[in-house]
């Protein structure tokens, strides 16, 4: 007998990436930023512990909000905080939709959307990507009360462009989320469709590209009704005044934000050039991950295992369409190295093998 609710007994739960014990690993499989945060953050998170944490944080996050709608461009209104922007996602759920009711998305993509519907008692309803990953047009047709789409998309990498997300939103019925998690390392965003458009919800983390995925913050942009609306759903303290001190800090430091952006993309154009020329075929990549697979004879699953052997961490997702694919972070440069140089020793040695 089982005391928990029958459905929630029968799910599986989320998986999150492997996160290896000790050190000596080259970890390029969760897709965290390889460089520290800004030092602003750690002043002010020093300044916090010393004189914050008697009270209760502000429980809409205050500070942060003004901060970003000032960097941003937007009202602070129009922002809702959360303990990542999973919790974020959360909260969408729960607060759109009823039981039984459909949560449509794209897929393949951030595995999480899945788990969410489930714990809800919501009904995923996945739409499967073209094998280029442009929008599918059925996306537009499922009268969801709540459509996600991951842009950039994890774990693809690839990017559908701010005009198409904009039609799709406007043919929907429902709430249309952009779960932006990847924006910064992009080309273009949909930032601006949630000044527009009443049923666009933009979310953004501070765990990628501004290298907090341990302070655990993320926030969401849309019209004051929708935030208003969410903002019924949340817990009453989701966000702890460290995590409110490092954010604002964070986003205040824009210049850092470009230039830690712009060297993992210099990277990134490195990384990916390097792999095809060992015969991988890349998806482009408009995050700090590139999905990529392994040149014949290797299998996507044999060689993650090798690379793992050595203390080499990447993404290996054993389920349908990405089963032949590995999707690897963009570390620092000498992570990276690591990577290249180790991939052509075991291309090197089944060759070896061969002859
Ligand atoms: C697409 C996507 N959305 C959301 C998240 C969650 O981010 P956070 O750390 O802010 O909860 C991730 C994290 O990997 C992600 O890949």
């Amino acid at each position: 007998m089982s005391y928990f609710r029958s459905d929630i007994e029968a799910m599986e739960g989320y998986t999150p990436g492997y996160q290896p014990k000790g050190s000596g690993w080259v970890k390029l499989n969760t897709n965290e930023n390889p460089y520290p945060p800004s030092p602003r953050v750690l002043k002010a998170l020093r300044k916090a512990v010393s004189e914050d944490l008697r009270k209760y944080p502000g429980p809409m996050a205050d500070a942060f909000r003004e901060a970003a709608a000032d960097v941003l461009g937007t009202s602070p209104d129009c922002i809702l905080c959360g303990n990542g922007s999973d919790d974020l996602l959360n909260m969408a759920v729960r607060a759109f939709c009823e039981q039984g009711a459909p949560v449509a998305f794209p897929y393949p993509t951030y595995s999480l959307y899945v788990t969410l519907a489930q714990i809800q008692g919501a009904r995923a309803v996945r739409v499967e990507f073209p094998q280029d990953y442009r929008l599918p047009p059925e996306l537009a047709g499922t009268g969801a009360p709540l459509t996600i789409l991951c842009n950039p998309n994890a774990p693809s990498g690839t990017m559908v462009c701010p005009e198409e997300v904009a039609r799709l939103a406007e043919n929907l019925d429902g709430v249309l989320i952009v779960d932006e998690a990847y924006a910064e390392f992009a080309s273009a965003n949909c930032l601006d469709l949630h000044r527009r458009m009443d049923n666009v919800i933009v979310m953004r983390t501070m765990s990628k590209s501004y290298s907090l995925a341990g302070l655990r913050f993320g926030y969401a942009l849309a019209s004051r009704a929708l935030i208003r609306g969410l903002a019924k759903v949340k817990d009453s303290y989701n966000v702890d005044a460290l995590a409110i001190a490092g954010a604002t800090a964070a986003i205040r430091d824009q210049l850092y934000l470009q230039d830690n952006v712009e060297r993992i993309r210099a990277t990134r154009r490195h990384m990916r050039a390097a792999l095809q020329d060992l015969g991988f075929e890349c998806l482009p990549s408009e995050t700090n991950f590139v999905l990529a697979r392994p040149p014949e004879p290797f299998a996507a699953e044999a060689l993650f295992q090798e690379l793992f052997n050595r203390r080499i961490l990447v993404r290996y997702f054993d389920e349908p369409r990405l089963d032949e694919w590995l999707r690897i972070t963009v570390g620092s440069e000498k992570e990276v190295e690591a990577l290249l140089n180790t991939l052509k020793e075991i291309i090197a040695a089944a060759r070896t093998g061969d002859a």
